[in-house]
């Protein structure tokens, strides 16, 4: 299995905001994390990339990450695209943002992995020389992704990709996270936008008050827990 988690609790200082998360995810998968408004969506993610404080088991490809640095777990192959897009540089060019995101590669496959980056997403081809801040919603999240993927992670977390985005920004989405998945990666999406995710997910978990209450497959999405849990997410306002 790729990334398991196993009795997972995440906590800010004292404060254990989840607990007993289990989950797996496969190459070639996309795991749906469902849950309303403070429901520990990003506080789960950030237990694995190790931005959150946490106990219990998680690994990649079998290899344990507790204990060990956020750094660390990026170049064991995880990448994380935080709520927000907030791993880019809004006064950066695209271009700029880009090479930080490929500055874990060896210096000789840095100019090999840019020019994929660039035909895999042709609008940053076109924005290279403008500032982030100055992207469309759709275009910065294109971005975020990018410079994600820029160090060719195999564990992909990405934390409400939809938020605030126009629809055909959000069409778009579901294609590069699509394409991602048939290109092998193993992929966690945390979301309340119901309708978005039921497009994505192989699989769903859902998470309420810290805890994971109801999961299933494509087929079970309309089942109770789930349902419930997802139109909790619904009931939120969309702008935040
Ligand atoms: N830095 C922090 N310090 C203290 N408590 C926090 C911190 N970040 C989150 N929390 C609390 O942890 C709980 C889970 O929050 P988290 O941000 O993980 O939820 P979420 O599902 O990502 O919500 P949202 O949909 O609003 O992004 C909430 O009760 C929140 O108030
Ligand atoms: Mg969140």
């Amino acid at each position: 299995m790729t990334l398991r988690l196993s009795g997972v609790s995440a906590r800010h200082g004292r404060i254990v905001v989840c607990r007993n998360i289990g989950l797996e995810v496969e190459r070639g998968e996309v795991l749906v994390l469902l849950g309303p408004n403070g429901a520990g969506k990003s506080s789960t993610l950030g237990a694995i990339a190790g931005s959150v404080a946490s106990s219990g088991e998680i690994s990649v490809d079998g290899h344990a990450l507790q204990g060990r640095a956020a750094s660390r777990r990026a170049r064991m192959g995880l990448s994380l695209v935080p709520e927000g897009r907030r791993n880019l540089f809004g006064a950066l060019s695209v271009a700029e943002n880009l090479q930080i995101g490929v500055r874990l590669l060896a210096s000789p496959q840095r100019a090999a992995a840019l020019a994929q980056l660039y035909s895999s997403f042709p609008i940053l081809e076109q924005r290279r020389a403008q500032s982030a801040a100055m992207l469309s919603g759709g275009e910065q999240q294109q971005l975020a992704i990018a410079v994600a993927i820029a160090r060719r992670p195999s564990v992909l977390l990405l934390d409400e990709p939809s938020q605030g985005l126009a629809p055909v920004a959000l069409d778009h989405l579901v294609q590069i996270i699509d394409s991602l998945r048939t290109q092998g990666l193993a992929v966690l999406l945390a979301e309340q936008n119901h309708a978005f995710a039921a497009r994505l997910g192989d699989r769903f978990v859902a998470l309420r008050a810290g805890e994971i209450v109801a999961s299933g497959d494509r087929s079970q999405l309309a089942d109770r827990e789930l349902a419930a849990v997802a139109m909790m997410g619904q009931s939120t306002p969309a702008m935040r």
